[in-house]
């Protein structure tokens, strides 16, 4: 192969790998993108789930934050339902301790909720997302073991927390 032609088929091949990411992301019917900057976002509470005396201990043991955007604060402050667009992050943290301190190490995972009534009519209107890590790509394979959970929410629209003055 002459490198001229090398050079085009790289060049397909670039264009092809290109439209299939472009368009696996497309198919993938209401994806979240990853929260970029939620840390600006209003910090709502923290709390550190530390032994198996909580039934959550094997799954969400650690040091966990939760924050919401801009359009979702108003609803709960008030204790309304959330307008399309509302967004809420959970990120954890793995924990160790240390000269008398609990610490926060590495960050195990985000846990996404956004609202858009009409792409999650079958979840409350919210979608739910998790990126493993520090992952910009959501792996969640199935939102109904988070939708079951959130569903004991339902009177305060799905949303476990209270802000902590
Ligand atoms: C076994 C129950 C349970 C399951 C399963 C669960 N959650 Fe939650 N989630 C909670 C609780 C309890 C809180 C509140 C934590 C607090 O008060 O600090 C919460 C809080 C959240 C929040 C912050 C907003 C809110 O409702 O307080 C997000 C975002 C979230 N969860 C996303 C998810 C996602 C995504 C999944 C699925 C991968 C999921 N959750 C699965 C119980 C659950």
């Amino acid at each position: 192969m002459t490198s001229r032609y090398r050079f085009i088929l790289l060049g397909v091949l670039g264009f092809a790998t290109g439209f299939s990411a472009l368009f696996g992301q497309a198919s993938k019917k209401g994806a979240i993108a990853y929260p970029t900057g939620y840390r600006h976002w209003t910090h709502v509470k923290s709390m550190l789930i530390y032994s198996k005396e909580n039934a959550l201990f094997e799954k969400f043991g650690g040091l966990h934050n939760v924050y919401v955007n801009d359009i979702g604060w108003p609803s709960l402050q008030k204790g309304r339902a959330y307008p399309d667009g509302s967004m809420f992050v959970f990120e954890l943290f793995d924990m160790r301790t240390f000269q008398g301190t609990i610490e926060a190490r590495g960050r195990k995972f985000l846990a996404v909720m956004k609202k858009n009534s009409k792409l999650y009519p079958g979840t409350g209107g919210w979608g739910f997302e998790v990126f493993q890590g520090y992952q910009a790509t959501g792996s969640l394979k199935d939102t109904k073991q988070c939708f079951d959970c959130h569903s004991s929410q339902k009177p305060r629209d799905y949303v476990y927390s209270d802000y902590v003055e």
